[in-house]
C-alpha cells in the first residue's frame, strides 16, 4: 500500500554541466521503467536544479533540494529558502547527518525545516540515525525515536502523512558498511514508525515511508527492499552513476 521510494543524493558532486549528463544518461537508462510503481527522485546541488530539472522534464523522475533554511527570505547570507525552492523542486532532503555533524543543524532547526517544507509544498525526506558510538552503547532506538518527536512537533497528522523519512545509521553512511536489512527493519518498523503510530496514530504510521539509506549499492538493495517496513532507500555514492542507479531502482523495485 505504500508507493516505494528511492532516491538519490548527490551531494556536493557535480558541476552543472555534469549534472545535466548524469541527469540524461539516468532518464534513458530508466526510461520506462519508474512509472510502473516507484517513485524516483535525484537530489543535485544547488546550482544544478534548474537545469537538471530542464533535463528531467516530461519524464517520471523527480527533484529534490538537499537542504533549506525554514525562513522565505531574510539577511541569511549563503541560504536558500523554500519560496526559491517551491515550483523549482518536489522534494527537500531535511535533516541529513552531514548538515546535523557539519553544520551544527540541531532537532529544533529541522523541526523548523519541516514546518516550512510542508508549508511550501515541498515534500520533506527527514534524515534520522544514529552515530556508532550511540548504536554500540544500545542507545538507537531512545536517539532515533528522540529525533523522529522532535522533528515532528506541531506537525498535524495530515501534514506527516506526506512525509518520507530516511532511517540513515551514520556509521553506514559512505562506508560500506551497511546495517543489514534485519536491523535496519527492526528500526524502520519498531522505532520510527513505532514513533510515528505513538504520535499519530497506525492510521497515520502505515501511510508514511521509511526508507533506509548508509551505502546502499545495485548488489544489496534487495535485501533492504525485501523487508516489510522499508519502503525504499536514500542512495548516496551509488547515485552519482547513473547505471548503478538504475540497477539499484531496477533491483528494489523486483523485490516489492
Ligand atoms: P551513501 O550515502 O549511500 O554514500 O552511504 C547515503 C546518504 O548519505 O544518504
Amino acid at each position: 500500500m505504500r508507493k516505494p521510494f528511492i532516491a538519490g543524493n548527490w551531494k556536493m558532486h557535480k558541476t552543472i554541466e555534469e549534472a545535466v549528463a548524469l541527469a540524461r544518461e539516468l532518464r534513458a537508462a530508466l526510461e520506462g521503467d519508474v512509472s510502473i510503481g516507484c517513485d524516483v527522485a535525484v537530489c543535485p546541488p544547488f546550482p544544478a536544479l534548474a537545469a537538471v530539472r530542464e533535463a528531467l522534464a516530461g519524464s517520471a523522475i523527480g527533484l529534490g533540494a538537499q537542504n533549506m533554511h525554514w525562513e522565505e527570505q531574510g539577511a541569511v547570507t549563503g541560504a536558500v529558502s523554500p519560496l526559491m525552492l517551491q515550483g523549482l523542486c518536489d522534494y527537500v532532503i531535511i535533516g541529513h547527518s552531514e548538515r546535523r555533524n557539519l553544520f551544527g543543524e540541531t532537532d529544533e532547526m529541522v523541526n523548523k525545516k519541516l514546518h516550512a517544507a510542508l508549508a511550501h509544498g515541498l515534500k520533506p525526506i527527514l534524515c534520522v540515525g544514529e552515530n556508532l558510538q550511540q548504536n554500540q552503547a544500545g542507545e538507537t532506538e531512545k536517539f532515533v525515536g528522540g529525533q523522529v518527536r522532535a522533528a515532528f512537533a506541531g506537525v498535524t497528522p495530515e501534514q506527516a502523512r506526506i512525509v518520507t523519512v530516511a532511517y540513515e545509521p551514520i556509521w553506514a553512511i559512505g562506508t560500506c558498511v551497511p546495517a543489514t536489512g534485519e536491523e535496519a527493519n527492526v528500526i524502520v518498523g519498531g522505532t520510527v514508525r513505532g514513533t510515528l503510530a505513538a504520535l499519530y496514530g497506525n492510521d497515520v504510521a502505515q501511510v508514511v515511508r521509511i526508507q533506509y539509506g548508509g551505502s546502499v549499492k545495485p548488489g544489496n538493495i534487495a535485501e533492504f527492499m525485501a523487508q516489510p517496513e522499508i519502503d525504499g532507500a536514500l542512495v548516496g555514492g551509488a547515485s552519482l552513476r547513473a547505471t548503478d542507479f538504475a540497477e539499484i531502482v531496477r533491483n528494489g523495485l523486483a523485490c516489492k
